[in-house]
């Protein structure tokens, strides 16, 4: 049976790799042998819990305060002595953390294919995302197999000279994943939260995370919080804190012990989506939140002054606001204020899947490997 190596390491690439390895373990043609890094501990741990998914191999490469260059030369490393005791028939590397580009190259140097999900994100500054925007266009480079989830991302590809016959358009399987979690309506284990949930009060779901945001500008984040706490009484303001340090020392300091602002630790998948399809409105610099929030017609502004994720930025749904503490103040309160701005941004719409992308992506896979062929691609006009 031909051997299929899932690799990952942080928690968005367990949500977006969770509907593949379903589908390959489902599938009588391959095996799957599940890879984790360690790059992320808790973080990872729950989501591979939530979707019932045991890692075969755990390099647990993860250290306080961990550097790029030390999650690359671990992964490399670790990789490349499971290579050596047996090596897949391909490996399967979502999106642009360390992580999946460390993997892609120790795969790439041993011959063996990697196939890419979610390939062609670009913001065009190699600088924002760091080091995200650089990973993946090694990533993309080194790659047999190119998963798009849009249209945009595939002419991204096609403008680097990639090989069209390599690009398959799948839609996002953090759809899939989204919409098989989304109904479970999973209880919150925060006591705060579920009390929360049984007033039906307005709430402001925020999360914050990326590299080029740590420091001055996130702490100018924190603060922008407290001013909205502030002036918004009846608003509450919910902030499942990632676990890097730096991003708790920058923006914790000015919202901790507001009454309208309940601060907890990252929140297991299902409880976080639960949280997004109570919130009125969402901020943000992440990338997958402003992927999920469209789908159930949440406005979301986004605190990051590019995005390679513009679909939805034309759809109304997601804004881009930058990380001035004044604008981000005077952005969630025109939403808040003006009932015509909300209903303009609070539709749902669906521009990056409609749940079956992991079946294309295996069906991709399963023609690399010439033991079957793709199905149509995913229509996103
Ligand atoms: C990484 C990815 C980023 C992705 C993000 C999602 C890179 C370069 N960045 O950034 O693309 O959007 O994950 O969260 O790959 N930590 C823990 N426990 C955890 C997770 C993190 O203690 O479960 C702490 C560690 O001290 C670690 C620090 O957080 O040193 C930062 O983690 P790291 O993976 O280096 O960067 P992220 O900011 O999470």
């Amino acid at each position: 049976m031909l051997k299929l190596m899932p690799i990952y390491g942080t928690r968005p690439e367990a949500i977006k790799m969770a509907p593949i390895i379903k589908a390959i373990q489902a599938s009588p043609d391959f095996d799957c042998v599940v890879t984790v890094t360690g790059q992320h501990r808790e973080m990872l741990d729950q989501v591979n819990e939530l979707f019932g998914i045991a890692p075969d191999h755990d390099l647990n490469i993860i250290a306080p305060r961990q550097t790029l260059n030390s999650i690359m030369a671990k992964t490399v490393t670790g990789l490349d002595a499971l290579f050596e005791a047996g090596a897949p028939d391909a490996v399967i590397v979502q999106g642009d953390t360390t992580t999946s580009t460390a993997a892609a190259i120790a795969a790439f140097y041993r011959g063996i294919p990697v196939v890419h999900v979610e390939a062609g994100l670009r913001s065009g500054d190699l600088f924002s995302p760091f080091p995200e925007e650089g990973n993946r266009k090694i990533s993309s480079h080194i790659s047999s197999l190119h998963l798009a989830s849009t249209s945009v991302s595939k002419a991204n590809l096609l403008r680097e000279n990639i090989n069209p016959e390599d690009i398959v358009l799948t839609g996002n399987t953090v759809i899939d994943a989204l919409l098989e979690t989304v109904d479970k309506n999973v209880p919150f284990q925060d006591r705060a939260l579920q009390d929360l949930a049984e007033t039906g009060k307005e709430i402001l779901l925020v999360t914050t995370h990326r590299r080029e945001n740590q420091g001055n500008t996130m702490d100018g984040i924190g603060r922008a919080l407290a001013r909205i706490a502030d002036a918004y009484p009846d608003l509450t303001i919910v902030l499942p804190v990632h676990k890097n340090p730096a991003v708790r020392e920058a923006v914790l300091p000015a919202i901790t012990g507001k009454p309208n602002v309940i601060i907890t630790e990252p929140l297991g998948y299902g409880a976080f989506t639960r949280l997004l399809s109570l919130a009125h409105i969402v901020l943000t610099d992440s990338r997958g939140v402003q992927e999920q929030a469209p789908s159930l017609g949440k406005p979301v502004l986004v605190m990051r002054n590019n995005t390679e994720r513009p679909e939805a930025v034309s759809a109304g749904t997601v804004k881009l606001i930058g990380t001035d503490e004044s604008v981000i103040v005077t952005e969630v309160a025109t939403l808040l204020d003006d009932a015509a701005a909300y209903s303009a941004m609070a539709n749902a719409v669906n521009p990056y899947g409609d749940g079956h992308a992991a079946a294309r992506c295996l069906a991709a896979i399963a023609q690399l490997l010439n033991v079957g062929s793709r199905l149509p691609d995913f229509n996103d006009n």
